[in-house]
């Protein structure tokens, strides 16, 4: 009997999100605290048809081509900033993500985040734990409210009108910056688009949700939060990189801006004693974008989908570098 293709599965998945879908593979999982080709699966790198991998692994220009068999990568994820898509381009091999199934639960979570900044859940919630909670306090925690509030949208992909839909429903003004102008969203969504520079200054609260690449890398810098509102605050649920930590810091510090809800950090994860953590006006989750039960469950299936399309020589239903096709 020929060999079965072989598989590398960089994190064990529960075996429910899988079901028999493999069984058509060998596949090796690696350590599922290690990050990218952990050393249990380097060695098998020359012989692999497949790569499921996460949004945290690292594929770099040296393990593509370590993997001369190699016929797809598949990323349980929507972003592909930790893959070196341009090598995988050059050498044809295709890449695929999982986009679409995530946009619900990333948009549901940013504004979970923004609400919960808004309103200081994390440190009123962590207050009443401490035993702060003395007394009913006219003026404790005290938040601001969504009505009437302009909000900005940084990339108005599918999680950026996802955003912007449930954002309307609070009553909030809402305004957009985007590559190329959308007018139908304009009207779809009662939102007006505007220039980066314009959504920076006037946004009561501003979104962001592009991907990352050389073009966003630190675009909110030191320069976009001088030019911010005091009062601004800043939702960062799309790639740490986006923002300049350091500069964020800074503006948190000194109160150029009020607060920021991260679900995104630069490094990732935060390392525990990071001075991000020390301050009131900085909420932090684990980048949990897509955590649903049903989400995840939904994006192991594409990721798979995807996989197996690839290992069979077939167009990947959800492929980021459709050129190799041509
Ligand atoms: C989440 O951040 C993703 O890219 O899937």
């Amino acid at each position: 009997m020929p060999k079965k293709p072989l598989v590398l599965l960089t994190h064990k998945l529960p075996e429910d999100w899988i079901g028999s879908s493999l069984e058509d593979f060998e596949v090796i999982i690696g350590q599922s605290k290690n990050r990218g080709i952990d050393k249990k699966l380097a060695p098998y790198l020359d012989q692999t048809s497949g790569i499921i991998c996460l949004l945290d692994d690292p594929i770099p220009a040296e393990v593509i081509t370590q993997a001369k068999n190699l016929k797809v990568i598949s990323n349980m994820a929507v972003g592909v900033d930790n893959i070196d898509v341009n090598v995988c381009t050059r050498l044809g091999i295709p890449v695929g993500h999982t986009p679409g199934v995530l946009t619900d639960g990333t948009a549901d979570l940013t504004v979970a985040l923004l609400l919960a900044v808004c309103r200081k859940i994390g440190i009123a919630s962590e207050d009443a734990r401490q035993g702060r909670w003395t007394n009913w306090d006219p003026i404790g925690w005290l938040g601001v409210d969504l009505k009437g509030a302009t909000v900005g949208i940084v990339g108005l992909g599918k999680i950026g009108s996802a955003v912007a839909e449930r954002l309307g429903a609070f009553g909030t003004r809402l305004i957009f910056s985007n590559r190329s102008p959308l007018p139908d969203k304009e009207k779809q969504l009662d939102a007006t688009q505007v220039s980066l520079d314009e959504l920076i200054t006037s946004s009561d609260i501003i979104c962001l949700h592009l991907p990352l690449s050389a073009d966003t890398v630190d675009l909110m810098d030191a320069a976009a939060f001088q030019k911010m509102k005091p009062t601004a605050i800043l939702i960062n649920a799309a790639r740490g990189p986006v923002v300049n930590t350091q500069a964020l810091l800074e503006a948190l510090e000194t109160g150029q801006i009020r607060a920021a809800g991260l679900d995104v950090t630069d490094p990732e994860p935060l390392p525990p004693d990071h001075a991000l953590y020390q301050l009131d006006n900085c909420l932090i989750t684990p980048h949990i974008g897509s955590a649903t039960h049903n989400t995840r469950k939904t994006m192991a299936n594409v990721a798979i989908r995807n996989l197996i399309a690839g290992i069979n020589g077939l167009p990947l239903p959800f492929c980021v570098n459709p050129e190799v096709y041509s």
